[in-house]
């Protein structure tokens, strides 16, 4: 490792024809996280990653993994990263075993470590019982994970995922997304490209918001939902009496301005942030539990949470993609 750093880059750009694909980015991924590259369709992520993983050439600037250099050190990379794509490299033909015990073979495995590994990854994704069939009679959901299973054959250092869940049903989503957590919980550094909103929440500790071949935003969740916006908490108490040392407690919990409403028994407050990186349903359930403290009774008690589709579309201006 070099301090901690998995990937850092400056100035990366990319050119097909007259249209810079990439167009002058810079990122830095902390080890040991997954970091999200979000964006819509054609921002650049895929040019990206593929410079990242020494398969297409940079054009300026310049990229380095574990400290290595993308170009002078390809070789070097290449030994530490493996590249999940949307269209890797599985076998239609041959079942679920043979590509595994396949790739493995390839990567130097023997015979017999090479049916452990098959059948341990097989068995870790809930493929089992599917390993005698062939993949191409495999749902998406089992497609998706076979290929994430065949990139970590060897435990890669960092695992490039470009978009790992598009067109999954929402229940092969999760599956998806519990095996990105285990390859982490192992040490392995994941950047995760996508196009959904959602996902680089539930997934991401940092994320980069990339449009046009071009980084308008970076941070941890917290911070880009803080940079474009906030939510709200609406909160009605069963007392109005008690009106004004609810606002007391929830200006000091939440650090935050608090409106009382014309309804005697209302108040609003915003989630904005500030100093924290909790998202915005803990925090609201703190100050939530701040005023249970009061002594202070609440009948009802709204969350307007901003998601991260209203941080893009402030970003961006403009539509993102159906999610
Ligand atoms: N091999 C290529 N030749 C020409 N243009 C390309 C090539 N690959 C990508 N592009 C273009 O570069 C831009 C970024 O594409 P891509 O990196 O695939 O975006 P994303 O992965 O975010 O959808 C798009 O305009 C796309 O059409
Ligand atoms: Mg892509």
């Amino acid at each position: 490792m070099s301090d901690g750093v998995a990937v850092e880059t400056e100035g990366l750009v990319k050119v097909f024809g007259g249209n810079r694909a990439v167009d002058g980015v810079d990122l830095r991924v902390p080890a040991g996280t997954v970091y999200g590259l979000l964006g819509p369709n054609g921002a650049g992520k895929t040019t990206a990653v593929k410079m990242l993983a020494t398969l297409l050439r940079p054009d300026e600037g310049r990229a380095r993994v574990f400290g290595h250099d993308v170009v002078a050190e390809a070789d070097t990379v290449r030994g530490r990263v493996s590249l999940t794509g949307q269209y890797a490299s599985v076998d239609e033909d041959l079942t679920g075993t043979e590509n595994l015990v396949l790739l493995a073979r390839l990567l130097g495995h023997g015979r017999p470590a090479a049916r452990d590994r098959s059948a341990q990854l097989l068995d870790a994704f809930g493929l089992a019982e599917a390993a005698d069939r062939q993949v191409k009679h495999y749902s998406g959901g089992m497609r998706r994970r076979i290929d994430i299973a065949a990139s970590i054959l060897n435990t890669p250092d960092l695992l490039f995922l470009d978009e790992p869940t598009t067109g999954l049903d929402p229940r092969s989503r999760n599956q998806v997304w519990d095996i990105v957590r285990a390859v982490v919980d192992q040490g392995t550094t994941v950047l995760l490209t996508t196009q959904y909103l959602d996902e680089a929440d539930q997934l991401a500790s940092r994320i980069a918001v990339i449009d046009h071949g071009r980084v308008i935003a970076e941070g941890t969740k917290g911070e880009l939902k803080a940079s474009v916006g906030s939510g709200s908490v609406h909160v009605r108490l069963r007392d109005p009496e008690q009106r004004p040392e609810a606002g007391r407690v929830l200006t000091t919990a939440l650090n935050a301005e608090v409106q009382f409403d014309p309804d005697p028994v209302a108040l609003t407050a915003t989630v904005n942030g500030h100093g924290t990186d909790l998202g915005a349903a803990e925090q609201a359930a703190r100050a939530l539990a701040e005023l249970a403290r009061a002594g202070i009774t609440v009948d009802n008690f709204a969350l307007g949470q901003p998601s991260l589709d209203e941080v893009f579309l402030a970003l961006t201006d403009r539509k993102g993609p159906a999610a």
